[in-house]
């Protein structure tokens, strides 16, 4: 498939590197409202093609509430990898001012593919911050699914990830959490109207 894809919460760029870099024929946009991770990649993203460089992608500071109106429209399929912050609670309580913007940047019929997850005993402080709950295919499927639904997006499917599964995933963070603590991670894809 050829088209635009849009990493939301991109971190250091890498996972946009490397799509860009295997799938030649797509467009690849990192957003992020963080310049500092992405000076690295960024900078090898835009060296010239024998250096390393690769000349579909591009990198956009902004954070998800914010969007570019030049991005209306455009995406074909958004991945948002190991959401946190503001990112993580907008995408888990379905909240308008995360999810309008992410579907106002999609063309009809575009998938949204998010890998996610924390630890409720772990991770307590930055849960009880954001006034999350405990994260599970029930509550993804029960609370936050109809919630999805009603907003437009189409829930396809949902399962659960080891944390030894995303070794071979692209992303910075995926690696990283590939190598702690065994936990769960949830995927789930959604596809607008
Ligand atoms: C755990 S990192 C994951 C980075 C990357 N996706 C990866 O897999 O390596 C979470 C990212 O979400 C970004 N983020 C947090 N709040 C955001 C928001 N409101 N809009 C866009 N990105 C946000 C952070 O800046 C950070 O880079």
């Amino acid at each position: 498939m050829s088209g635009v894809i849009v990493d939301i919460g991109t971190g250091d760029g890498e996972f946009v590197y490397s799509v860009a870099k295997e799938y030649p024929d797509r467009f690849v946009i990192g957003i992020d409202p963080h310049h500092k991770g992405l000076e690295k990649t960024s900078a090898r993203t835009y060296r010239k093609p024998a250096k390393g460089g690769v000349g579909n992608a591009l990198y956009v500071l902004s954070n998800v509430e914010s969007l570019p109106e030049e991005m209306n429209g455009i995406a074909n399929q958004v991945f948002i990898n190991f959401p946190w912050a503001g990112l993580l609670k907008g995408i888990v309580l379905a909240e308008d001012a995360t999810w309008n913007p992410i579907k106002r940047i999609c063309k009809k019929g575009a998938f949204v593919d998010i890998l996610f997850g924390y630890d409720q005993d772990y991770e307590e402080n930055e849960l009880e911050r954001l006034n999350l709950p405990a994260l599970s295919t029930s509550y993804i499927k029960n609370v936050m699914s109809p919630k999805l639904e009603e907003q437009g997006l189409k829930v396809v499917e949902i399962r659960s990830v080891a944390g030894k599964e995303l070794r071979d995933y692209p992303s910075s963070w995926a690696k990283k959490l590939s190598f702690g603590r065994n936990r769960e991670y949830y995927y789930l894809r959604l596809q607008t109207e």
